[in-house]
This record gives structure tokens, sequence and C-alpha cells, in this order.
């Protein structure tokens, strides 16, 4: 028998191990031979943990299987396929919520035993690095390129054009970071793949080295993942044993060395260049731009800075070529984002898809609605300095020129929702604050401005909406959010206004319904 049973830090938190603990010890005194591989998420997260069972139809999945029922779930199963039983998901691939996703960088995430190279190669792991290897330096930023490929971070730079800068600047020494310090509320794409498939990111962390002629890369992993640092880490060793890392790759004369860097809880430390300043040992300021980190990045070198979904997206871009990645998606938004749904949302998980389909879609079809029942009222996309969108905007579709015509955002995929009993003059108050716990200080729109953000919001909810006060405030608040949009180093206190001016257009009665007068 072998079964599935999930180890990501979801599944994990869920009590995972204590049911695995207890199926291996069930089969121990059954003398039953049973092998358990500790796979990744399949991203359903509201079924974890979920348990898939190898049966000759394929991998049948049951779930969520509770520590306390997991006894009487393996009994009553007799190690068969039970359809008749509650937690009956059928075979998982036909299970909707998967089987309408079009899963291109998640292809392996959930399927493999994520330590595993030969599991890896089996499911087309390493295609895309023998491919790069045949390649030259330019054919494989072309190859990017012409995927369409831009950053999943969520600024979407072209990828391809980031990587030829740094391929067209000379110097001794160039660099590939990953940037894995996912700190947008309501994303987990980047820890699923440092989770449940490490080699995947490395695999294009190696081809991004070869694409531009750089031999050391670093991934600034966020602190508040343990998990994917120890997994990281054991697949570096792995992966430098199977001579993927280190000198001569793979009988090349290519060599590449990978280190993980953590973080330092900070949420500016996402930031390119103020991550790359703590990568140097100093304190987490963002520097001014230009000169571009592709030109003078870490410790003044060209260096190449991706997301870890870009640098993931890129062995399936090399390895089935530029044309079958670029097929998917519409208008510039080329391939597949992998939107994460949180917040209050019956079936939060990952469903990756080609750019294009509405907001509708995924809250209803995927999503289900909220968790407690009550209607969604509003919607904050791509993180903490995305818009908050009411029903009217849900139609929009998933792409990043849509959603900038709405002066929105797709940032790094994450859909976190809330039911009509959130009061939206609270969250734009709270964007501010989170502007001026986070401002690394360097300027003063973010960094007196956020304050001076809160003091006005708090203003407006005390004013009587009848006077002239109240009025005074609403056009001070524009005025500022104007100062920071323009005004600010980086995105940070630039996108604030963002979800500040969102909650003003769509929600203005939580700020008059709320005031204490
Ligand atoms: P940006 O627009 O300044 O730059 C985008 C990227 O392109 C940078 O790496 C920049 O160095 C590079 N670039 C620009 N012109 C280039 C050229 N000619 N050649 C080579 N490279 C070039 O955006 P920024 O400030 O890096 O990112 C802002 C975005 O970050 C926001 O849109 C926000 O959605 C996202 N964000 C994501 C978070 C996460 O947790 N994933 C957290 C906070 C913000
Ligand atoms: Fe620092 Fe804020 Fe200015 Fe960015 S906008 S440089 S975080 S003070």
């Amino acid at each position: 028998h072998t079964l599935y049973i999930p180890r990501d830090t979801t599944a994990l938190s869920l009590g995972s191990d204590k049911v695995a603990n207890i199926i291996q010890h069930l089969a121990d005194k059954n003398n039953l031979p049973l092998h358990i591989v500790r796979n990744g998420s399949r991203g359903l997260y509201w079924l974890e943990p979920m348990i898939e069972i190898q049966t000759e139809r394929g991998r049948v999945a049951y779930g969520p299987v509770k520590a306390d029922d997991v006894e009487d779930f393996i009994e009553s199963l007799c190690w068969q396929e039970n359809e008749g039983h509650p937690l009956y998901l059928g075979l998982t691939e036909e299970i909707p919520y998967l089987k309408k996703q079009q899963r291109l960088t998640f292809s392996r995430v959930g399927i493999i035993d994520p330590l595993c190279i030969d599991d890896y190669c089996e499911h087309g792991g390493f295609l895309g690095l023998k491919q790069a290897l045949l390649d030259s330096a330019q054919q494989i930023v072309s190859t990017v390129t012409d995927s369409g490929l831009r950053g999943r971070g969520g600024a979407a730079f072209p990828t391809g054009i980031k990587w030829q800068t740094v391929l067209n600047a000379s110097a001794d020494q160039k660099y590939i970071v990953c940037n894995a310090d996912e700190g947008d509320s309501g994303t987990y794409a980047d820890r699923m793949i440092m989770e449940s498939d490490p080699f995947c990111l490395l695999e294009g962390m190696i081809i991004a080295g070869l694409a531009v002629g750089a031999t050391v890369g670093f991934i600034y992993l966020r602190e508040e993942y343990p998990l994917a640092h120890e997994v990281l880490n054991k697949a570096i060793e792995l992966a430098t044993n199977e001579n993927y890392l280190g000198k001569n790759i793979q009988g090349s004369s290519k060599e590449f060395t990978i280190e993980v860097r953590l973080g330092v809880r900070a949420y500016i430390c996402g930031e390119e260049t103020a991550l790359m300043e703590s990568i140097e040992g100093k304190r987490g300021m963002v520097r001014a731009k230009p000169p571009l980190p592709a030109i003078n990045g870490l410790w003044q070198k060209p260096t190449v800075i991706n997301n870890v979904i870009s640098l993931a997206s890129v062995p399936i871009i090399l390895a089935k070529g530029a044309n079958y990645y670029q097929d998917f998606g519409m208008g510039r938004s080329r391939g597949t984002l992998p939107f994460q749904l949180a917040g209050n949302i019956k079936q939060a998980g990952l469903v990756e898809l080609a750019f294009g389909p509405s907001l509708h879609s995924l809250l209803k079809d995927f999503g289900g609605g909220t968790r407690t029942g009550k209607p969604i009222k509003s919607v904050q996309v791509g993180g903490p300095l995305g818009a908050y969108l009411p029903e009217s905007q849900w139609h929009t579709a998933l792409d990043y020129e849509a959603f900038t015509s709405i002066n929105a955002v797709l940032g790094h995929g994450g859909i976190v929702a809330f039911d009509n009993s959130v009061d939206m003059a609270e969250q734009a108050r709270f964007s501010m604050e989170f502007c001026a716990e986070e401002s690394c200080g360097k300027c003063t729109p973010c960094r007196i401005g956020s304050t001076r953000g809160i003091e006005v919001i708090d203003k407006i909810l005390s004013t009587n909406k009848d006077s002239a006060l109240f009025e005074e405030n609403f056009t001070l608040l524009e005025d500022l959010c104007e100062t920071m949009t323009y005004g600010s180093l980086c995105a940070m206190g630039g996108m604030t206004p963002f979800p500040v001016m969102s909650a003003l257009k769509y929600f203005p009665e939580d700020f008059i319904s709320s005031h204490k007068v």
C-alpha cells in the first residue's frame, strides 16, 4: 500500500504529522507493508490533511482526515478504496477544483516527494536545464523573452528583458537572487513551491545563472518559513551531490552554487534594493533607482532579482519552448498565475490558471463564497498594497493591464475576501497603519504621510458628516494619498493609497456610518 500524506506547513498545522504517525502505527500493528510518501499539498487547503491512496485506477483522495478520527477512518477503509466513505473525494485528478486548473508551474506540487530527485526527474524535472545546457546564453534569454513571462512578484516587468540587461553587462561576478520574502497578505504560492517542489526553484535559478553568466545564487527566504528553510537546504545538498549544482554541472564546463539567506521579518526587505542591503548585512533600507540592480546590484555587481514563481516558471519554458507557455493567457499577460484564495472564503487554496478569468469565477466557482455564509462585501487583490474591490468590479479579467485600468493590481496573486461584517474605514486605517509600521523611513511622503494618514482618517471617523470639517478632511486625505503616490521612493509608500482610495471610492458609507458624533 502506498499512501500520500502532505507535509507542507498548512497540512502540518492541521495535524498531518500526527495522522501519518497513527497510520504507520496501525500498519505496524497489523504487519501490513506500508509506504507513506510525505508529498506537498495539492493546495486544496480546506481539505487538509488530505490523504491519497494509490489504487489501480490512480490516486484516490480522502479529506479532511483529522488525527482523532484516523483510526476509525483506516478501519472502515480496510486499506481499500471505499466510495461510500464520508470523506471520500474520488480520484484526486478528477476533483473539480483541481481538474479546472491549468497547472504549469505547479504541475508537480502535491504529486511528488519534494526531496526525491528521481521522482522530480520522472515528472519532467531538469529537462529545462538539459535544454539550457545545450543552448547559448543568448538563446536562453531569448526563449524567456519570447515566452512573455513577466515578474510574478507583483511588478510584472518582462523577465527576459531583465535577464538581457544582466547578460549585456560585463563584470567579473554576477548574481542571481531569488526573492522568497513572500510578505503579501494571503499569499503562500512561493512557500508551496519551496516546500513541495524545491528542485524546480533550484533548476530555474541554475538556468538563470547560465543565461546571464552568474555563478552564485542566493535565496532570500522569509524567516517565518522554517520548513521551507529545511527543505531548501536539503534540496541544495541533494542537487549538489547529484552534480546539478557546483562545478562542471552535468559534465559541462558550467558552475553554479546556491545559498539560503534568512530574512529579518520586515516587509520592506521584500523590496529588491532593501533586500540586497539585507543580504549584504546592512539594515534593510531602500536604495534609490537608478542604478538598477541589473546593472549595479548585490555588492555593486549586475544582479538578476526574481520572485520564486518567476524562477520556478522558467524550467517548463525551457523544456517545452516559448510558444507552449505563450499560448496561455490573454493580451500582454502570458502564461499562468497561481491565484491564492484566502481570508473569509469557504474553499481556500491555490488555483493556477492562465490569465483572463474573472474574480467572480474565482470567488464563486473555486472559493464557494464565504466561510461564514454571509455575502462577500469586498476583496483585496495583490497584497496589503492592493485595492479593495466591490462586486461591481469582479467581472474584470485577471490580467495585469485590465487591473491597471481599474486602479488595482494583480500583484503576487493574493486574493483576500471579506464578508459584509467588515468595516472598510477600519481597513483603510489599517493600510496607513501598516505603512507607518513597515516604512523604512527613508522618504518623507511615506514616513510622515502614513502617520498623518492615520490621524486624518481618525478625524473623518469622529466628525459629523454634515460639518465642513468632514469634507475638509476627506479632501486632505485625497491630497495626502496623491503626494504619497507620486512622491514616495518605492512601492511601500507609493501603493498604500491603493487600498485607502479604493475603500473611500467604493465604500464611502463606511466612513460615514461609523462616525462617532
Ligand atoms: P519596479 O516596477 O520598480 O521594478 C520591477 C522590476 O524590474 C525590478 O526588478 C526592476 O529592477 C526591474 N527593471 C525595471 N526596469 C528595468 C530594465 N530596464 N532592465 C532591467 N530590469 C529592470 O517594481 P518594484 O518596486 O520592484 O516592485 C513593486 C511591486 O512589488 C508592486 O507592484 C507590488 O505588487 C509588489 N510587491 C510584492 C510583494 C510580495 O510579497 N510578493 C510585497 C510587496 C510588493
Ligand atoms: Fe522607505 Fe517608504 Fe520611502 Fe519606500 S516609500 S523608501 S519604504 S520610506
